[in-house]
């Protein structure tokens, strides 16, 4: 009888860890619609018929006479970039709702392209009342929308990129296009605006550079967030950016809830804020997330002081008896 039971144990046993096992691996991912594979094929199929064109093969070798390659040119669109897009599994024509079936395209075809809003009304209307108190509100707010930023085509939310490498090379792109870039900041600067040199005006920031690869622009130009919460899309202005290391190099590091988030544990710890390339070049207190070696550096700066005083106050007090036996 014992033996039986054990057997069913280990039975259940097996299951329950096959059924562990095989839970999806990133449980955040909400369900994507449901589509039969019909569906899912009707969709590449159509795609491709747009991409027949709209890409550098459609470009090289044109599926139909007399286009305006020209104009394609501009008008290309990677088909491998949008297989990793948010939007792969959407048909072309569901963004690009009429006109675009006939060649050339209807004249007025551009006007029934939907907005974000359209499909991420909640979403878009949390952000566009952020977007309103961004610095970029006041002068550009008729220059500036979603797909300024947001390319559709490409795009791919942070939450599945994970790599925080891969989220500040992304986000980063967009900041950089504008505040890198003396032409197109131009094209959206209000009179004539001089772009301030973007690595100027971080000179405080040792090796801006190395920072622009490692970290966004977003982790320090938007107000703080909650753990599990979007970042905001206000973006902030000088006196209100952050500028205290200790908010990312410390143990308690922002980053956590930011670029950080959708890491697990141990990967949090890994990166960032254990950072031995600072400790070997210069201390940041708190970085090593080790009380007691906080405490001996302080101790030692201390000491260092006291010395310091000390021998300043000997050389006074020599020369003052060296004046007095002259
Ligand atoms: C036979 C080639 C061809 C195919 C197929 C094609 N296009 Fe185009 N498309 C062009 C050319 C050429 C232009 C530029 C000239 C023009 O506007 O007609 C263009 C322009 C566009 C533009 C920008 C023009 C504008 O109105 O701003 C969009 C957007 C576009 N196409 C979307 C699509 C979509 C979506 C599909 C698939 C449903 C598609 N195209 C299929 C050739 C094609
Ligand atoms: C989620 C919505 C969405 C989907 C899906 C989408 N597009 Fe677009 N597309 C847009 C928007 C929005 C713009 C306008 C961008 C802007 O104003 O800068 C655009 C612009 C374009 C343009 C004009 C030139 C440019 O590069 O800005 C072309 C061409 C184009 N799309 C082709 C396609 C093709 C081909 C597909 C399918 C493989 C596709 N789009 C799928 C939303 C979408
Ligand atoms: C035609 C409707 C439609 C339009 C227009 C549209 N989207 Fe989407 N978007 C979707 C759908 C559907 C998904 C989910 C796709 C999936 O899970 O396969 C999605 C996914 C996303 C995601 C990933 C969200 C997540 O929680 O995984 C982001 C970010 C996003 N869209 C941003 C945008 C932006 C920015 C625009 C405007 C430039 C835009 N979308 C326009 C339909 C749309
Ligand atoms: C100035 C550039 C900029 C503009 C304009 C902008 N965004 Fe963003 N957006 C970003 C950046 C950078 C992120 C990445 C933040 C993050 O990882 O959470 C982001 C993140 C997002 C996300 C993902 C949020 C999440 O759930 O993690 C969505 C959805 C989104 N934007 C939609 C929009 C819509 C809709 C608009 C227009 C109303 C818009 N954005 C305008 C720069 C911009
Ligand atoms: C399409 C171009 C463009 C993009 C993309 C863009 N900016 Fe800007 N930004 C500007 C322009 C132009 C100004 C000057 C606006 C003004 O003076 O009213 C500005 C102003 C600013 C300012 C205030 C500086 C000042 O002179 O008042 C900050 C901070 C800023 N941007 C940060 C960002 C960050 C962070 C991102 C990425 C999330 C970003 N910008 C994306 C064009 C852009
Ligand atoms: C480590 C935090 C941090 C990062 C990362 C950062 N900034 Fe800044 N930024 C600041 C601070 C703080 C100031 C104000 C500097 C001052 O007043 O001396 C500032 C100033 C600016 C200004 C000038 C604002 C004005 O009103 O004149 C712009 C524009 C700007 N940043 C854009 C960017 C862009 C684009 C990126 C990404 C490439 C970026 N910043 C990354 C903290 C940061
Ligand atoms: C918004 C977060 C953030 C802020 C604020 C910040 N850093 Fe960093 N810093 C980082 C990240 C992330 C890295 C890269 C870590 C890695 O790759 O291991 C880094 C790297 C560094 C490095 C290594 C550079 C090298 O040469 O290899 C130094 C030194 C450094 N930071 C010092 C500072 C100092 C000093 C300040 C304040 C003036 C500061 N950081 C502010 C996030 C930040």
């Amino acid at each position: 009888m014992r033996s039986l039971f054990d057997k069913v144990l280990v039975v259940f046993a097996g299951l329950f860890f096959m059924a562990i096992v095989s839970l999806p691996a990133t449980a955040q991912d909400k369900p994507a619609p449901q589509l039969s594979p019909e569906q899912v094929e009707k969709i590449r199929l159509a795609n491709n018929g747009c991409l027949s064109c709209h890409s550098q093969a459609g470009l090289e070798h044109p599926p139909k006479a007399g286009l305006d390659l020209k104009k394609l040119q501009g008008l290309l669109k990677d088909p491998e970039s949008f297989k990793g897009s948010d939007h792969q599994r959407l048909a072309c024509t569901k963004c690009h709702n009429e006109g675009y079936e006939d060649h050339p395209h209807d004249a007025d075809a551009k006007d029934s392209t939907s907005t974000c809003t359209d499909c991420h009304s909640k979403k878009a209307n949390l952000i566009e009342d952020q977007f309103d108190k961004s610095v970029h509100a006041k002068n550009l707010s008729d220059k500036i929308s979603c797909p300024t930023c947001h390319n559709p085509h490409v795009m791919r939310i942070a939450s599945k990129l994970i790599d925080p490498h891969k989220i500040v090379a992304q986000d980063n792109r967009v900041c950089l296009s504008c505040h890198d870039s003396e032409e197109k900041f131009a094209k959206f600067a209000p009179d004539k605006k001089e772009r301030p040199l973007i690595d100027d005006i971080h000179n405080w920031l040792p090796n801006t550079r190395l920072h622009w690869k490692a970290v966004r622009c977003v982790e320090c130009h938007t107000p703080a967030v909650a753990p599990g919460e979007m970042i905001s899309h206000e973006i902030l202005n000088k006196d209100k950016a952050e500028k205290k290391c200790l908010s990312c190099h410390s143990a308690d590091s922002s980053l956590k809830t930011r670029l950080y988030r959708h890491l697990v544990k141990d990967e949090q710890q890994r990166l960032g804020f254990t950072n031995s390339v600072i400790l070997s070049n210069t201390y940041v207190l708190g970085a090593t997330r080790n009380p007691l070696l906080d405490t001996l550096i302080m101790m030692a700066f201390a000491a260092i002081l006291v010395g310091l005083l000390a021998h300043g106050l000997g050389r006074i007090i020599a020369r003052i008896l060296q004046k007095r036996k002259k």
